[in-house]
């Protein structure tokens, strides 16, 4: 449960994009400013400090995915990614979304628990998926991330 009172809303017009926090999530700057620019930039706040992110995208008719999600360090593991993915399971179904979908990498085992936690179910594996998309290799709990694993929800 989270304890912490945050509020989540939409990012203003003009209000700056939480990049850094982004990075937490994904690599690539280049694929950050792709679906900042075309999804929807949601921020979490806390004492007027920026704690979270998300961001949502509307990828096939009726279905929106979670393009992005992350807590800053400090404050990870409060509750705070679980209201988020609350909050994004709320705004798709206040979108009249028929599915939610989310993508991890095989190394991300924490986020895989959290999503099923929250309701995702393993959809499909694009397999090499970060070996082809991403320059750099990547390392998480002690092994390679190659593969996407989607997941999703009916709502
Ligand atoms: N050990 C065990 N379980 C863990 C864990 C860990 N180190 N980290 C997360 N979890 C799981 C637990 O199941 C926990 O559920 P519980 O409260 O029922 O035990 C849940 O995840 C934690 O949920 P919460 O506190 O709401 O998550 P959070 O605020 O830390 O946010 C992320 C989750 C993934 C958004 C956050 O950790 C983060 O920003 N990570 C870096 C960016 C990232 O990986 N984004 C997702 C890319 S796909």
């Amino acid at each position: 449960m989270c304890s912490m009172e945050i509020e989540i809303r939409l990012l203003k017009d003009g209000e700056e994009r939480p990049i850094e926090l982004m990075l937490l999530a994904d690599p690539s700057l280049k694929k950050i400013h792709e679906y900042s620019n075309t999804g929807q930039c949601y921020i979490a706040k806390y004492q007027d400090e920026t704690i979270g992110v998300l961001v949502l995208k509307a990828t096939h008719p009726d279905t929106i995915e979670i393009v992005n999600i992350a807590v800053r360090e400090d404050v990870q593991g409060k509750g705070i990614g679980k209201k988020l993915i609350q909050y994004a399971i709320d705004q798709a179904k206040d979108q009249h979304a028929k599915t939610l979908v989310i993508g991890t990498g095989n190394s991300s085992i924490y986020q895989l628990l959290l999503y099923q936690k929250c309701g995702f179910r393993i959809t499909g594996i694009e397999h090499d998926y970060f070996t082809r998309e991403y320059e750099e290799e990547i390392y998480e709990n002690g092994i390679q991330c190659r593969d996407m694993i989607r997941l999703s929800m009916e709502l």
